[in-house]
């Protein structure tokens, strides 16, 4: 499956699925930002670019297979906190109600991973509440370790493979 920077094309399909996220009522696991079209038209048409490694990265993955069209955004994945200075990223991730359970989330994870470590980040960090089993299982699953963060929520830390060199 694809993964792709946002840009404006994607704004109509990310708005759709931060959407359906708000209707299944994940926005109790996943709020880095309001999940509305104006939340969505602002991360697809921001200015900012990571040529000078200061702009925070926000991706979508794509299922082309429903035909000729532009295909469908299934997901949702942030790396945030270089534009705020820090070296180590906070990663978010969301997948279309519609679409769990096919691995989407863990593909995901793996390409912000390489994202992150290809911008030169060490470590990637993340915030999960401690009864969201399912993401719970599955950053455990890739190797993050954590720490309380408040009687609700974890903080994960995860140390990434550097790219080999050219
Ligand atoms: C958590 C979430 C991203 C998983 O997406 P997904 O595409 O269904 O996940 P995948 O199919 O890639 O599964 C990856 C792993 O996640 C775990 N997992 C996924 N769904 C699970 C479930 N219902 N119960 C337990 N573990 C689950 C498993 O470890 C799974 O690995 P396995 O298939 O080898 O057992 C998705 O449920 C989601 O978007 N939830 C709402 C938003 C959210 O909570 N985001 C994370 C905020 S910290």
């Amino acid at each position: 499956m694809p993964f792709r920077p946002a840009i404006p094309e994607h704004e109509a399909g990310l708005a759709g699925l931060f959407s359906a996220l708000a209707a299944a009522g994940d926005e109790r696991f996943f709020h880095p930002h309001p999940l509305t079209p104006e939340a969505a038209r602002a991360i697809c048409r921001r200015r900012d670019t990571v040529a000078t490694n200061t702009a925070d990265e926000f991706h979508v993955a794509i299922d082309g297979s429903g035909g000729d069209g532009p295909g469908v955004i299934v997901a949702y994945g942030l790396l945030r906190g270089w534009a705020e200075g820090f070296a180590v990223p906070s990663l978010g991730i969301a997948v279309h109600p519609a679409h769990r359970g096919r691995g989407i989330a863990r593909s995901l994870m793996h390409h912000l991973h390489d994202v992150a470590a290809g911008r030169g980040a060490e470590r990637v960090r993340l915030k999960v509440y401690r009864h969201n089993s399912a993401a719970l299982r599955l950053y455990e699953s890739l190797g993050y370790e954590f720490r309380p963060h408040s009687p609700t929520e974890l903080v994960g830390l995860l140390t990434l493979r550097q790219p080999v060199a050219a």
